[in-house]
């Protein structure tokens, strides 16, 4: 084998040698039965689904796509400055300007896409930004596409962060509200309050808080200069929005390039996510309801000896450490019947292998029983 050929299939060599090849599993899952797919003929309870509001198998939401669909179509049939750019989406970007108090908004197709074009667009060769060093790889990639420093502080050390901002006065910091593999939450008023003493701007990757966070923790136009939320996770559909000033949405309007070159949002996916902005800031009813999920599996980790970490979120790692023990654990939960994330370096640093486990509101106690039951057993094993 010679040439491209040859580095595809060393790469996989490399892969699998490591323990670390990636591959697809093929679900089998209707929204009648959520937190329930089947594979290879085998049943599982799914606790791996970044859908914590339930919203993506929510009757009304399956409505409002159908409906969207009716009243605008399927596609946007073009690219936003042509002809892509609707009521649909204007209504949408309304309504998440309502719901955070930012002047403006910026629909993409998803949030990898909203947060690289973000990147790339706002900084250039010359400038400097400081980041958190576990911020998603949509920012990384964006941030060193754009050619700027980037400089990292440790995952949410507040004082690490101030004095990169104070030595090198950055354009922006950039963070994730929720981190999506830790769960912990960022302390943006004060990294707000930081940034601006200094002059720089606050962006906040919102993909796991938007929908999830209490009032108080949420992200909005008082606590950062820039939000990204992200329609894929609680809000149970496809999409993302970039939420900022007036001045800062025009400009990239007028210059990213991913924006502009690339089909608009569907108009029945814009219409189908502003209904579930309403469905998930409604009553705050699904946040209770999901708050009472992780505090009792929080709890029933505590009695049964499983250690888990201080967030409380969604999403709840399980630290694990070597491959070998993950890999462990992982296949005697599935031989359980229960799916949970395993999620190995490099998406999380080297000798943190760990289990990801999310909750939503569709988790049943006794689902939640049958978890940590066998979580207690696999990694008792391990010890
Ligand atoms: C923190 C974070 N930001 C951005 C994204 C990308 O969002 P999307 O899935 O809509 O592309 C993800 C997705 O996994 C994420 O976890």
């Amino acid at each position: 084998m010679t040439g491209l050929s040859a580095k595809i299939a060393q790469a996989k060599v490399a892969a699998q040698a490591a323990g670390l090849l990636r591959a697809r599993v093929q679900l089998t899952q209707t929204a009648s039965s959520p937190n329930q797919f089947s594979c290879e003929a085998q049943h599982y309870l799914n606790f791996s689904s970044n859908d914590y509001l339930g919203l993506s198998v929510s009757p009304q939401l399956i409505d409002a796509l159908v409906e969207g669909a009716r009243r605008y179509g399927v596609g946007s049939g073009a690219s936003p400055l042509v002809t892509g750019y609707g009521d649909a989406h204007a209504e949408l970007e309304s309504s998440l300007c309502k719901a955070t108090g930012h002047e403006a908004a910026l629909l993409f197709c998803s949030g990898f896409s909203a947060n690289s074009a973000l990147m790339k667009t706002l900084f250039g060769t010359g400038d400097t930004v400081v980041a958190d060093k576990l911020i998603h790889a949509s920012l990384i990639d964006g941030l060193r596409e754009s050619g700027a420093t980037l400089r990292r502080f440790s995952h949410n050390d507040l004082l690490a962060a101030q004095r990169l901002i104070k030595a090198h006065q950055p354009l922006a910091l950039v963070t994730e509200s929720v981190f999506s593999m830790d769960g912990d939450v960022a302390p943006l008023s004060q990294l707000y309050k930081t940034c601006t003493q200094q002059g720089s701007w606050l962006i906040v990757d919102d993909a796991h808080g938007f929908g999830v966070l209490s009032a108080q923790q949420q992200a909005n136009a008082h606590n950062c200069d820039i939000q990204v939320v992200t329609f894929g996770k609680a809000l149970g559909g496809q999409g993302a929005a970039i939420l900022g000033s007036r001045a800062c949405i025009d400009f990239l309007v007028a210059n990213a390039r991913d924006y502009i070159y690339s089909t608009a949002l569907s108009p029945s996916a814009a219409y189908a996510a502003n209904c579930a902005v309403s469905l998930a800031i409604e009553t705050g009813e699904l946040q209770q309801k999901l708050t009472d999920n992780i505090a009792y599996f929080k709890a029933l980790c505590l009695q049964s000896g499983v250690a888990i970490t201080d967030s409380n979120t969604p999403i709840q790692p399980i630290i694990v450490g070597k491959l070998e023990s993950l890999q462990r654990v992982f296949e005697y939960l599935k031989q359980a019947g229960i799916w949970v994330g395993a999620i190995r370096p490099p998406t999380v640093p080297k000798g943190s292998a760990r289990l990801r486990i999310t909750l939503n509101v569709n988790h049943s106690h006794s689902q939640i029983d049958m978890l940590v039951s066998c979580l207690a057993s696999a990694l008792s094993s391990e010890r």
